[in-house]
């Protein structure tokens, strides 16, 4: 049975998450139609939507009512539960659900340190500071696309860890086309890529732990980008809703993926990244091309792909160097420097 809980809110953050259950369909709601539907006042319903729009923006109130600039779907956990219950890998394990938080990766970091069990899971319908790579904000809209963390005690050393947010890479990926039919590539060391852009990333935040290590492990992927939100993007971006014409179920989606990391996580566990190596190559969209890394010492190169232990392979002048992910950063350039 699944164990769907909510992080500890206040009792206002429940209102605003059951008004903006109401307001996620899009349409237009009079001010005193809604108050009857929630059962609240007036100066209540002001106060709550002035709330929401400071955590969420996309609400366009005026006198005779409100409505959301963008629909969003909210996490309902009894429906979280229920698409939980019927995976095979994700059903015993703890869940975080909230509303609206700073990021997934610190909330699974701060209820660790105070003594929370893992494996355990953290899901959100926003992020007020959603962490990307390389110290880049991950921009977190409001019930829009998935915020997920997983919090994973690894048995290996760190120093074969190097593969796994390739591993998680792939897992997501195959999830996510199981699901949609979509076909996602992959973009050394992390990111998934959807016609050319990217619409999905991983954070691994790492720890030793005496005779283990800890990861959490955040997943940001867009699934339906508001278009006010996308002009912060500072690169070129995709969504899965702009890429098919059928429906995506928010939640049926995260469940997909929940399942799918448990697998790889344990499989990783015990194997590594080499049952995932061949996989990963029929995704990887580098191999072959002209790239630039970038750094303290960048330089240009060919992209032979990606080694069994996961480490990028780029052919120089001077031969083949096989870097590993870390804070490198890799992207296309349009000729290689002699
Ligand atoms: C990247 O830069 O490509 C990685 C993006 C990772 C974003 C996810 S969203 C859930 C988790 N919480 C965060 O603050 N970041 C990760």
């Amino acid at each position: 049975m699944s164990q769907v809980t909510f992080h500890p809110y206040s009792e206002q953050s429940v209102a605003l998450r059951d008004l903006a259950h109401v307001l996620g369909d899009g349409q237009f709601h009079q001010m005193t139609a809604l108050c009857a539907q929630l059962g609240v006042s007036v100066e209540t319903l002001s106060a709550q939507l002035q709330a929401l729009s400071a955590c969420a923006g996309l609400i366009e109130v005026d006198e005779e009512g409100v409505r959301s600039t963008h629909p969003f779907e909210i996490y309902r956990p009894e429906a979280l539960t229920d698409a939980l219950n019927a995976t095979s890998h994700a059903r015993e394990l703890p869940l975080l659900l909230c509303f609206d938080i700073d990021s997934t990766n610190d909330l699974l970091a701060r209820e660790m340190r105070a003594g929370l069990t893992i494996p355990a899971f953290a899901l959100a319908d926003s992020q007020r500071t959603g962490r990307g790579r390389r110290g880049r904000v991950w921009q977190s809209p409001l019930g829009s696309n998935i915020y997920l963390s997983l919090a994973w005690r690894f048995r290996r050393p760190l120093n074969a860890l190097s593969g796994l947010s390739l591993a998680v890479g792939l897992a997501i990926a195959e999830a996510i086309e199981a699901e949609t039919g979509l076909a996602l590539g992959l973009k050394w060391p992390n990111d998934l890529f959807l016609g050319g852009r990217k619409c999905g990333g991983i954070l691994v935040d790492l720890s030793v732990d005496r005779d283990s290590v800890k990861a959490i492990i955040g997943i940001g992927l867009n699934v339906g980008m508001p278009g006010d939100v996308a002009h912060s993007i500072d690169q070129p971006w995709a969504d899965l809703r702009g890429a098919t014409e059928n429906p995506i179920c928010r939640t049926s989606l995260t469940a997909h993926i929940i399942d799918a990391l448990v697998l790889c996580c344990q499989r990783f566990d015990q194997s590594g990244f080499t049952p995932y190596w061949s996989r990963w190559r029929e995704r990887d969209i580098l191999r072959g091309k002209a790239l630039m890394v970038l750094g303290d010492n960048a330089r240009t190169g060919y992209c032979e792909g990606v080694n069994e232990e996961g480490a990028l392979l780029l052919r120089t002048a001077e031969g083949v160097e096989v870097i590993q992910g870390g804070e490198v950063s890799v992207r296309p350039a349009d000729r290689v420097e002699p």
